[in-house]
């Protein structure tokens, strides 16, 4: 017994000399670090059994329901307490073990924070109870310097814990979850002043500092982080701010809303409260701390009103997050629920007594709580197999997914360093101790958004009705449109039948004319041959005469050169006989006759001279009658030579004008056309956009609104024809004016052409032959040119223009 004693004062010693014993506090890294380390090397000696676990599970290790408790008077060597956790170890139940729950995303996640001692607790000289180490996630509570229990948290965190590296650890993974369509519950749970509220709502805004921001803050910021960074869908994150005292549940931005219920949605289970408190949307990171602090406002007042503090009641804030995207041609939205909840002080009711409380109001106050504690034992007792009393309390209610429901959870239990409040810290570690057994199951909130989905489809439906009235539309006009177009091909055919009739009757007309010359041709061939047989019958008859005068002569000479012949014979004889001088005689006779001879033979006959002479005018005449037959007929076939070539070459221009015209119409016509069978054949979603030329069909038609009347004057004014300003010709008005005279002329008479040189809308004036050419030629122009407009003029109104152009115009008037 002696050796025990003896064994056990040792050791007290050496306690006493490296550990916490000294009631001022320790250094921090000594306190954060845990204790001496001779105890510490123990204690992690302790836990590190093959399980792993065992230090952490109170029911296990001991049945006052402790963590590990090791008694310091034990002079035990770690290899006797690691003896002795495994033998405890292997008498407890088969529960499983942290680590082999460690992967399940449902597990309640429970970290143990605890805080810095305040200027009080130090002035007053506390002695720390609590130690941790962060790397093992344990805590050691120290009762007195013999007794120290471990715990076992998914975290721990020392006083020099900084906010972002609690928000990271605890509420971050539940932030990513919500946005995933999770529900998801922060919860801070623990006695008065052990820093709660500073774990969750602080803001960050003041003079504590940006670094200083809470979860309720940073989970925000965080939620706003995210969505920018996910671009295929759209968010919407609403949040309220709930205050639960004396089960009463109260809207901390809408005061008025001042005792909410809580129901549930039998079908999906999903709490509804009705009046439904106030749901802000929220735009921005900083519209939370201005929502958070006018929540913290209507509190004081509400709580003052109450005469409560807010330290008995429970802060809620609840933030929506609605993701939204199109899946499977559905709208499909998947809406997390986050609870950020400030628990109220969990000190036992005494306190509150001495605080005026009765003991029922004080149960009251803190009935939420008992509850929250008897769900809990309830879900882990019964492995979740029981009832579990979640409706006797509003606190519970709310809180239904939370615990064991399909939330992911993460609780913070909050405890304060003092050895003063070491119960109180017991009991908050322990409540963890049976929160981290917790398992939910978690569910996401995919749903098809029945509401955008319908508004989808009324819209849809709005659309196609409309679609459906446009075709329906556009199949009228496109009927009325094939009926137009069917009464411009016929009218075409009209034309092109009247065009036909025109060119026979040019033909004939040319044939006709044909006809006419070869007659006349004829008849002077004719008459040429009657003259030439006239004058050849003339010709011989003088020739006749010439001949009968020519044997008269030949007769004549013939009958003197016989009498001279006899006369000389009888001179001969004479002479012979001697009668009378004979030979002078002969000599007489002989230079009669000689006489005779040379006066017929020297003065001609005047008869034949006449006859001679008429002949020749004959002769004359004759030619120059056959040459001017011939310049006549050679002139006439020239001139029908020309006629017909004139001919010709009009028709061919008109018809290659008014080709090229057609070729526009039928262009137009074909995209009409096109129009109508897409409006036709669409389904009308653009219906209206498909709307047919009908102008177009119109103006063709002449119909009612088209430019074109019914009945075409042959007055016509054409607009942008020229532009006056860019005419750099000095001819330029000729060269108008001719083109358009040839142009127009195709279609037939031109009287006049006008151009007002001095408009700057290029006006020209032209006077047709008639109505029908002026409406064939500016159909055809406009076909041609396309951007030009025209007017037809009464008679009045061109002789008005007619006149004011004569004046303003030096050079008036062309036609054609
Ligand atoms: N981890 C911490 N570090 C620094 N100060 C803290 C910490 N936790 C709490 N405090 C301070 O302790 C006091 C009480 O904290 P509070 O959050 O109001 O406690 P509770 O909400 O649990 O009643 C506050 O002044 C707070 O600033
Ligand atoms: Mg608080």
């Amino acid at each position: 017994m002696s050796g025990f004693l003896d064994r056990l004062a040792e050791q007290n010693k050496g306690i006493r000399s490296g550990s916490a014993t000294s009631p001022k506090p320790r250094p921090t890294s000594a306190r954060t670090t845990g204790r001496p380390p001779s105890a510490r090397g123990t204690a992690s000696a302790g836990v590190a059994t093959p399980s792993g676990v065992g230090a952490s599970t109170p029911r296990a290790s001991s049945p006052s329901g402790r963590g590990l408790s090791r008694k310091s008077s034990v002079n035990a060597t770690n290899e006797t307490i690691r003896k002795q956790i495994g033998g405890q170890l292997a008498g407890a139940p088969a529960l499983p073990t942290l680590a082999e729950r460690t992967n399940n995303p449902g597990r309640v996640r429970v970290a143990l924070r605890v805080r810095p001692q305040v200027e009080q607790e130090i002035k007053e000289g506390h002695a720390v109870c609590t130690t941790v180490e962060p790397e093992t996630g344990k805590v050691f509570l120290r009762r007195n310097q013999w007794d120290e229990d471990i715990y076992q948290f998914d975290t721990v965190f020392g006083e020099s814990a900084s906010q972002i590296r609690v928000y990271e650890s605890v509420a971050a993974p539940i932030v990513e979850s919500v946005m995933k369509g999770f529900n998801g519950t922060v919860m801070a749970y623990g006695q008065t002043g052990t820093g709660k509220t500073y774990t969750l709502g602080q803001l960050g805004d003041g003079a504590d500092g940006h670094a200083q921001r809470g979860i309720m803050v940073r989970a925000v910021d965080d939620i706003f982080d995210k969505t920018s960074e996910d671009k295929d869908a759209k968010y919407k994150i609403h949040a309220s701010y709930l205050q639960l005292y004396m089960e009463t549940v109260q809207d901390l931005w809408d005061p008025t809303n001042s005792d909410i219920q809580i129901q549930e949605d039998r079908q999906t289970g999903e709490v509804l409260l009705e009046p439904k408190p106030m749901s802000v949307e929220l735009t921005d990171r900083n519209h939370i701390v201005q929502m958070l602090q006018l929540g913290e406002k209507n509190r004081t007042v509400a709580n003052h009103k109450l005469n409560a503090h807010s330290s008995r009641s429970h802060a809620v804030l609840m933030i929506t997050v609605s993701r939204h995207t199109m899946q499977n041609n559905a709208p499909t939205v998947q809406r997390g629920k986050l609870l950020l909840v400030d628990l109220a002080g969990s000190e036992r009711q005494k306190s509150t007594q001495s605080q005026g409380q009765t003991l029922e109001e004080a149960k009251f106050i803190n009935l939420s709580l008992t509850t929250l504690g008897k769900c809990i034992n309830s879900l882990v007792d019964q492995n979740q197999q029981g009832h579990v009393p979640y409706r006797e309390s509003k606190l519970t209610r709310l809180l239904k997914d939370s615990f064991g429901g399909s939330a992911r959870t993460s609780l913070v239990v909050n405890v304060g360093p003092s050895v003063q409040y070491f119960s109180e810290t017991l009991n908050t570690t322990k409540f963890g101790q049976r929160a981290i057994k917790i398992e939910n199951t978690l569910r996401r909130r995919e749903l098809v958004d029945y509401k955008a989905l319908c508004r989808m489809q009324m819209q849809q439906v709005d659309l196609l009705t409309a679609a459906l009235e446009n075709a329906e539309l556009a199949r009228e006009v496109a009927e009325n449109d094939c009926t137009a177009m069917q009464a411009i091909i016929d009218k075409e055919a009209d034309i092109e039948n009247q065009r036909n009739q025109e060119m026979t009757r040019l033909m004939q007309q040319l044939e006709l004319k044909q006809k006419e010359i070869e007659e006349e041709k004829q008849r002077h061939n004719v008459d040429m041959n009657k003259s030439q047989a006239r004058l050849q019958q003339q010709l011989d008859m003088l020739q006749e005469q010439i001949q009968d005068e020519q044997n008269q002569a030949k007769e004549a000479q013939q009958a003197a050169a016989k009498a001279r012949e006899e006369a000389r014979a009888a001179a001969a004889k004479a002479a012979a006989s001697g009668e009378g001088g004979g030979k002078d005689k002969i000599v007489e006779v002989e230079k009669i006759v000689e006489k005779q001879v040379v006066v017929s033979m020297s003065e001609p006959d005047p008869k034949m001279l006449m006859r001679e002479k008429k002949l020749e005018n004959v002769l004359m005449i004759l030619q120059r009658e056959l040459i001017d037959l011939k310049g006549k007929i050679d002139d006439m076939e020239l001139k029908h030579k020309q006629e017909v070539t004139a001919c010709h070459q009009s028709w061919q221009q008109r018809l290659m004008y008014e080709l090229k015209a057609k070729d526009k119409q039928i262009e137009y016509l074909q995209k009409t056309l096109e129009g109508c069978k897409a409006a036709l054949s669409s389904k009308g979603a653009d219906g209206a956009s498909k709307k047919v030329g009908r102008s177009f069909i119109d103006k063709m038609l002449g119909r009612k609104g088209a430019e074109l009347p019914e009945q075409p004057t042959k007055f016509v004014r054409l607009s942008s024809m020229f532009n006056p300003t860019v005419e750099s010709s000095p001819k330029w008005v000729e060269e108008v004016k001719a083109d358009v005279c040839s142009s127009c002329s195709i279609f037939g008479q031109v009287e006049d052409v006008r151009v007002d040189t001095h408009s700057p809308k290029g006006l020209i004036y032209i006077a047709f032959g008639n109505p029908k050419t002026a409406h064939r030629a500016v159909v055809a122009i406009k076909g041609h040119l396309g951007d030009i407009s025209y007017e037809f003029l009464t008679e009045t109104y061109w002789k008005d223009s007619v006149a004011k152009l004569s004046e303003v115009n030096a050079k008036v008037g062309q036609t054609c």
